[in-house]
C-alpha cells in the first residue's frame, strides 16, 4: 500500500503519550494537550437517552443501507434551507462516519490519472485517499494574507484536461478559515465552465463565529455536481458515535454511494442513527453553548499566542483551530515546523501539530486546537512563552 497516507494527528498523540508515560510520569509531570481535534464536551444527555431508548426498544438490527428513512428526511429538511437547494430524502446517504463520505465519494469518482485539486494546508485524508486510488493530487495554496482563502487565479491555473474534482473545506481544518462568498462564487463559475465535481467538506458548518454559513451549493448548477460531507461529530460532540452523511442532487452519485455502503458495511449503526435524529431535531442550545465556549477560548488563545515574540496569528472565523505563523522562530533556530513541534513536546511539554501535518504549504506554521480547557490553554501558552524566551 505504498500510496496510502495517514492522519499525523494520531501518530503525534501516540508519540506524546509514550513520552509522557516513560519520561514525565516518573517525575510527576504531565503534558498539556493543545492538538486535539475533537470537542472535549460530553455528548448532550438527550442524545444519549435517544440511543438508549432505541436499543431498549429493539432497534438492534440492520437498517436500510442509505440510512433510516426518517433520518434521511430530517437531514434533507435541515440541509435544504442552509444550503440553498431543495434536497429530498433520496439525495441523502447516511454513513458510519463523515470520513466515509470522503473515501466513498472519491472512490466513486476518481480513476487512475485523474487530477484532484485539494486545499493545502488541508485535512490529510483527501490526499491519502486520492493517491491510494491512483489519482493525482494538485495542491491549492490557502493564503494567510487572504484569511486562508485561495486566489481564483491560482485555482484557474491548476485546472487541466485531467481535473475531475475539487475538494474544499469551510470552515477549515487546520486554519480555521472560512471561504468567502466571492471565493465560492468564482469557484462555482470555474466548476460550471470546466465540468468539475466538488466534494464540499462542511463538517464544521455550525462552528462559525461571524455571519452565517455559505456553501458552494448556493450557486446555480452546483447542487448537481457537489457532494456535501457532513455529520454530527463536531457540532454535537459525537466523535465516538461514528456517523456522517453525503448530500447531493446528483442521483447516479447518490445511488453509487449507496451501493458502496452495501459493499462496505451494509448500513450505519442503528442506535447511532436514532441519536442523530435527536441531535438534529431536539433542543439546539448545547450547540450554541459549545460554540460560545469555543469563541471565548479562541479569543484567549489568540491573545496569548500574539504575546509570544516570533509567533503571530489572525483570529479564525470558524472551526476550533488556530494556525500560527512561527516563521521568525524557525528562521532563528534553523529548523522546520515538524522539528519545532517535536522540541515543544520534549522541552516545553506541550502537544501541538506542525503545519506540515496538513501539507507542504503548512511549513512555517503550527496548529493549535482550542477545545481544551481555559486552564490548559493558559498553562500551555505559559510554558511555550517561557520556552521561546529562553531559546
Ligand atoms: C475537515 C474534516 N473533515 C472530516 C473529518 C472527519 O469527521 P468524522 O470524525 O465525523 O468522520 C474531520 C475530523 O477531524 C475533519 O477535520
Amino acid at each position: 500500500m505504498p500510496f496510502l497516507g495517514t492522519e499525523n494527528a494520531f501518530s503525534v498523540i501516540s508519540k506524546a503519550k509514550k513520552f509522557e508515560r516513560e519520561e514525565l510520569a516518573p517525575k510527576g509531570e504531565k503534558l498539556v494537550y493543545l492538538q486535539i481535534g475533537e470537542p472535549a464536551f460530553d455528548t448532550p444527555e438527550n442524545i444519549k437517552q435517544a440511543a438508549i431508548r432505541a436499543i431498549q426498544g429493539g432497534q438492534t438490527h440492520y437498517t436500510p443501507s442509505p440510512g433510516i428513512p426518517e433520518l434521511r428526511k430530517i437531514i434533507a429538511e435541515k440541509t435544504s434551507p442552509r444550503y440553498c437547494a431543495k434536497y429530498n430524502m433520496e439525495d441523502v446517504v447516511v454513513m458510519p462516519a463523515a470520513k466515509s463520505v470522503m473515501f466513498h465519494m472519491i472512490n466513486a469518482l476518481i480513476d487512475p490519472e485523474d487530477e484532484v485539486i485539494i486545499p493545502n494546508p488541508g485535512f490529510p485524508i483527501y490526499e491519502s485517499v486520492v493517491n491510494y486510488l491512483g489519482g493525482t493530487t494538485v495542491p491549492l495554496p490557502l493564503l494567510e494574507e487572504k484569511d486562508f482563502n485561495f486566489n481564483l487565479d491560482d485555482l484557474t491555473k491548476l485546472i487541466t484536461q485531467k481535473t475531475k474534482l475539487i475538494i474544499i473545506n469551510s470552515p477549515q481544518n487546520p486554519t480555521g478559515g472560512v471561504l468567502t462568498k466571492e471565493t465560492l462564487e468564482g469557484m462555482a463559475k470555474l466548476c460550471m465552465e470546466n465540468d468539475l465535481w466538488v466534494l464540499s467538506d462542511e463538517i464544521y458548518d455550525q462552528i462559525i463565529y461571524e455571519g452565517s454559513h455559505i456553501s458552494i451549493t448556493s450557486f446555480p448548477g452546483m447542487p448537481e455536481r457537489t457532494v456535501i460531507l457532513n455529520g454530527c461529530s463536531k457540532s454535537y460532540a459525537m466523535t465516538g458515535w461514528r456517523l456522517g452523511w453525503a448530500v447531493t442532487k446528483n442521483q447516479p452519485m447518490a445511488q453509487y454511494l449507496e451501493q458502496l455502503i452495501i459493499n462496505d458495511v451494509s448500513c450505519t449503526n442503528a442506535a447511532t442513527q436514532f441519536a442523530a435524529m435527536e441531535a438534529l431535531t431536539g433542543p439546539q442550545d448545547a450547540v450554541a453553548m459549545m460554540r460560545e465556549e469555543y469563541r471565548k477560548r479562541r479569543d484567549l488563545l489568540v491573545a496569548l499566542v500574539n504575546e509570544i515574540p516570533g509567533m503571530s496569528c489572525r483570529t479564525p472565523k470558524g472551526a476550533f483551530y488556530l494556525f500560527v505563523n512561527v516563521k521568525p522562530i524557525l528562521q532563528k533556530l534553523g529548523m522546520n515546523s515538524s522539528e519545532f513541534a517535536d522540541r515543544i513536546l520534549r522541552e516545553a511539554h506541550v502537544v501541538i501539530l506542525p503545519g506540515t501535518a496538513f501539507g507542504i504549504h503548512g511549513e512555517g506554521y503550527i496548529r493549535f486546537s482550542y477545545v481544551s480547557s481555559e486552564g490548559d490553554i493558559k498553562e500551555g501558552l505559559k510554558r511555550m512563552k517561557e520556552y521561546v524566551k529562553n531559546m
